[in-house]
């Protein structure tokens, strides 16, 4: 399915149109692009995409004074939470951190487990009560979405009010997945790329965003090959619920 038209299903999909999201989107897909070019351009993008993720934050006026005169300034109004998803979370959050300095950074830790493509929680520290009203997830793929209902349905138990999951790559499963379970959720990306191959890799995608950030290509897993049969056939449900949601 076409980004156009998934926008059009999910009015609340955004997907980038700068020219520079789509400059450096190609040069961070590059598999030439070694560990540290790759961070530098996670976190520019990060930057890009979450400066359009909070263009909607509302505002409350400031009576502030400038060297001339008094004026009605503006601040804003709720306060930011943001949620980078471990590991590959992680090399967005200072560059949204500098966008939004007073925001507070919660971690949850989530793998996914490569055979049946479910996220595996490991890490959550939040406390018993949101301690912010707006909710950033932060992680570069979304791939089947599995990860990112689960980190919505965490926050959502927590008491976040408003939920937004900023991604640089999502794949059209991932993204009816998370819009099914929770169509509130806004969703920022930089691209859609066309699809999941049968190892619920984004295809053409960018690799394993974890192991392109930190140096640490373990496995085959996100080279082609031949995939367990219970992988194969839970993407392949996923993208029969795509095409008849
Ligand atoms: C990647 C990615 C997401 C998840 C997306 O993490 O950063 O968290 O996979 O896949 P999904 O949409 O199918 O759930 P991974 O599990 O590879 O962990 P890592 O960041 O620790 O490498
Ligand atoms: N996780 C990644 O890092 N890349 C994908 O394509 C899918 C999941």
């Amino acid at each position: 399915m076409r980004p156009m038209a998934l926008q059009e299903r999910y009015p609340n999909l955004h997907v980038s149109r700068h020219p520079l999201v789509a400059h450096k989107l190609s040069l961070l897909r590059d598999k030439r692009t070694d560990p540290k070019q790759f961070r530098e351009l996670v976190r520019e993008l990060s930057w890009l995409i979450g400066y359009e993720a909070m263009a909607d934050l509302t505002m409350q006026p400031r009576p502030i004074e400038t060297p001339l005169e008094a004026m009605d300034g503006q601040r804003v109004e709720p306060k930011v939470g943001l949620v980078p998803v471990l590991r590959a979370g992680l090399g967005m959050v200072e560059a949204v951190l500098e966008l939004m300095p007073s925001a507070e950074v919660w971690h949850i830790g989530l793998y996914r487990d490569e055979r049946t493509l479910k996220p595996v929680e490991y890490y959550n520290k939040l406390p018993d009560a949101a301690t912010v009203q707006v909710c950033l997830i932060l992680d570069p793929m979304l791939a089947t979405g599995g990860s990112s209902a689960a980190t919505v349905d965490i926050l959502k138990a927590w008491g976040a009010a408003r939920i937004k999951q900023v991604s640089l790559i999502a794949a059209p499963e991932g993204i009816a997945t998370l819009s099914g379970a929770h169509p509130d959720v806004d969703i920022h990306v930089a691209a859609v790329d066309r699809e999941l191959n049968e190892r619920g890799y984004i295809v053409p995608g960018l690799g394993d965003a974890g192991d392109r950030q930190f140096g640490t290509f373990a496995g085959p897993a996100s080279e082609p090959g031949h995939a367990h049969d219970e992988t194969a056939e839970v993407v392949r449900r996923l993208q029969r619920n795509l095409q008849d949601p």
